[in-house]
């Protein structure tokens, strides 16, 4: 962030992360206080993978800033269609955008694009990479129901090609976590991520089974297993419907228990989970606008740094 690019989460350190939470608190509370701050500013979206909500909370939060988008649109109707590389397009697009934000499906594509363009990049999620803007947004949701300090999280589902999982994880190194990582065998948390957050002194353990570890958790964050990032329909089909968070199954968890999922879900949330006081998943959703507004307010240069 304080080379104007938010490439992985890496990059982040305890007090870049206070500082946007703390930030989209106050615009949470007082979202007129910025409505004009950044008129004129446009951000530039290139997406070259679905999305609901990282493209339309970015849309919503630097038009609540004063501010609009100038959007490339669907691949299909744009010039990569015609083999345009990513480099060819960011340096265009760098001309029309004060700020880009790119989801595109090769892992390392928003630092190649952030090293054409002199504009901030801000990585909307790289194949099986980073999603730092999202875990920005897990981490307010989880400081607001849970708290940050001694917190106990699972995380569940596809931890292998889950990009909100790589970034949240090594956010959280930044605080005192226990992260219990719960997936099957093969779709564990891949090796290097794990060397790494030992190597931070991170506190994890890994396992099979949600039974193994729910009594005692804080925060269980739920991930869809990442059907388009399988090699083979089969192996996707060996783990689809591995795990199915029902309303029966958080009988055994803490009154307290904070259930949380980037979203989309698939079927590893039952909907009767959202009757229920655990889900927090559409409020997550939902902080996506006041983080996603304080990060463009402190990147685009008008913050209060
Ligand atoms: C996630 C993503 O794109 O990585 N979605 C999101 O941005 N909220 C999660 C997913 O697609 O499963």
């Amino acid at each position: 962030m304080r080379h104007g690019n938010l490439l992985t989460s890496k990059q982040l350190t305890r007090d870049d992360v206070e500082r946007v939470l703390d930030r989209a608190g106050s615009l949470a509370s007082d979202p007129e206080s910025v409505a004009d701050s950044h008129e004129g500013r446009l951000l530039g979206l290139l997406f070259f993978e679905p999305s609901t909500r990282t493209k339309m909370s970015f849309e919503t939060a630097i038009k609540r800033l004063g501010g609009d988008v100038v959007d490339m649109g669907s691949v299909e109707s744009s010039s990569v269609k015609k083999g345009e590389s990513l480099a060819d397009t960011v340096r265009v697009i760098e001309g029309y955008a004060d700020a880009i934000v790119l989801r595109h499906p090769q892992q390392g594509a928003a630092k190649l694009a952030s090293e054409y363009v002199d504009v901030p990049v801000i990585n909307a999620g790289d194949g099986a990479g980073h999603h730092p803007t999202q875990t920005l947004l897990d981490l307010y949701t989880i400081r607001e129901q849970a708290g940050l300090d001694d917190l106990t999280i699972g995380i569940v589902g596809d931890l292998k090609y889950g990009r909100t999982v790589h970034s949240l994880a090594y956010a959280l190194g930044n605080f005192d976590a226990t992260q219990h990582f719960i997936s099957p065998e093969s779709l564990r948390l891949p090796r290097e991520v794990v060397f790494d957050l030992h190597q931070e002194g991170a506190s994890l353990k890994e396992h099979e089974s949600i039974d193994e570890v729910l009594s005692e958790l804080d925060v269980l964050y739920v991930t869809r297993i990442q059907r388009e990032r399988f090699p083979d329909e089969n192996e996707y089909r060996a783990v689809a419907g591995e795990y199915q968070l029902t309303a029966e199954t958080l009988e055994r968890a803490r009154d307290d228990l904070t259930v949380m999922h980037p979203l989309p879900r698939v079927d590893e949330i039952s909907p009767d989970v959202d009757d229920t006081p655990h889900a927090a998943y559409f409020e997550q959703a939902h902080n996506g606008v006041p983080v996603r507004m304080a990060l463009l307010d402190l990147l685009l240069g008008d913050g209060d740094e």
